[in-house]
């Protein structure tokens, strides 16, 4: 494989990266990344040395270079993370959300559109393009209908690669995956917030009655799933759930990272909740499952694997808690941590 992974400094593209390299059928690995405010050089500094790896600092949305790229590394797979990955920040302001979901998915499938030998392009989604579920689990074959500016605009973006599948003959897949936690998290995400917040003896901001639930997954088994994808013969487009099937609210997550930590209860803050919170996320990954991929990592393991991560890897997030993180941070929770309660609102104490 020639692989343009794009996102390739983020959270989820830092550990494909670093396990594409593992790899024998990996010939070449461009990785392509803004650098924004989620995305660290640092993380995959180490794998300069190897001849595979060549980094480039580009936009995915430049369409002349974008193109260029991809002609001149003789790309033929493309995994597409580069994105704005919050929805808390997409709820404050939507348009980098539009440039660099949509506008840069747009770029990347022009650039494929017509290159020889070009076999895959894997558009990295999400199970927030569903909605909130309020029953049952979510499957391919259900409607989009997304909450938040964020999943609009994963959904869009899916839009845009099916209709290129159709139109132009693009080989695409659609991977839809839940709730990702792992080392490297940007500490905007809910375990890596909390469990540097927790490490750090800071509040922990838990958005409305703290139950909303989420379907969490190891970013191991979501990398794996990706190239499980990968190496399935099917490239017309096809959507693939991936998900461990393992819910959980957040209050529950929650007390176990203070459990792990041993740290009191006292920590939680119920805070304002997001507007447009979408109440659970569920999938089916029955899809998926059925081509012989499986989840690996339990919850309790995973969880506990990456607690420890965070406490032995307390300089890189140090380092990215610093500076305009400071600025987000007071503007994200600074008035709702004032206005915060030790219950939720209404609850019984
Ligand atoms: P992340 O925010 O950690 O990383 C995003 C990366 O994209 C960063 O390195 C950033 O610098 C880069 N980027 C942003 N704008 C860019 C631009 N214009 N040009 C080039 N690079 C740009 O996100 P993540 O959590 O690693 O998510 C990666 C992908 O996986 C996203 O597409 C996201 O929608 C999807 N996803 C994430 C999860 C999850 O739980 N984290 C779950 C399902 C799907
Ligand atoms: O489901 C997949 C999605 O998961 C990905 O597509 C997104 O890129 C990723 O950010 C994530 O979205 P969520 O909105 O579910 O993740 P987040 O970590 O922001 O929030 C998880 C839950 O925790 C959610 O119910 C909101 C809640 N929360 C989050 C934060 C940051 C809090 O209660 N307090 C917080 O401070």
């Amino acid at each position: 494989m020639r692989l343009l992974v794009t996102g390739a400094a983020g959270f989820i593209g830092t550990n494909f990266v670093r396990d594409a390299l593992g790899r024998d059928d990996v010939e070449r690995l461009v990785a392509l990344d803004l650098l924004t405010y989620a995305g660290n050089y640092a993380n995959l500094a180490d794998l300069e040395g190897d001849p595979r790896f060549h980094f480039v600092r580009l936009d995915v949305a430049a369409r002349e270079p974008v193109a260029t790229l991809v002609r001149a590394e003789r790309v033929d797979v493309v995994v597409h993370f580069a994105a704005e990955s919050h929805v808390d920040r997409s709820i404050a302001d939507e348009r980098p959300f539009l440039h660099t979901n949509v506008e840069g998915t747009l770029a990347l499938l022009a650039a494929v559109r017509e290159l020889p030998g070009f076999r895959c392009f894997l558009h990295v989604s999400t199970d927030e393009v569903y909605g909130s579920v309020a029953e049952g689990r979510a499957r391919e074959d259900w409607p989009t209908r997304p909450s938040s500016p964020y999943a609009a605009s994963k959904a869009a973006a899916d839009g845009f690669v099916q209709a290129a599948a159709a139109t132009y003959g693009v080989p695409a897949a659609i991977t839809r995956c839940s709730n990702n936690y792992g080392p490297w998290q940007f500490p905007e995400k809910l375990i890596p917030l909390f469990v540097t917040n927790a490490l750090d003896g800071l509040p922990l901001p838990l958005y409305g009655d703290g139950m909303n639930v989420r379907d969490w997954i190891h970013v191991d088994d979501h990398v794996a799933a990706l190239w499980h994808v990968l190496s399935l013969a099917e490239a017309s487009g096809r959507v693939y759930n991936v998900s461990a099937e393992n819910e959980v609210p957040n209050r529950v997550v929650t007390d176990r990272i203070l459990g792990a930590l041993a740290r009191p209860a006292t920590l939680v803050r119920y805070v304002a909740d997001r507007p447009g919170h979408d109440r659970r996320y569920a999938l089916d990954a029955g899809r998926l499952r059925a081509t012989g991929w499986r989840p690996r990592r339990s919850f309790a393991d995973g969880l506990a694997e990456t607690i420890a991560w965070y406490e032995e890897h307390r300089d890189w997030w140090s380092a990215v808690k610093s500076g305009a993180y400071r600025d987000y941070y007071e503007r994200m929770y600074g008035s709702r941590l004032r206005t915060s309660r030790d219950a939720p609102s209404g609850a019984e104490r």
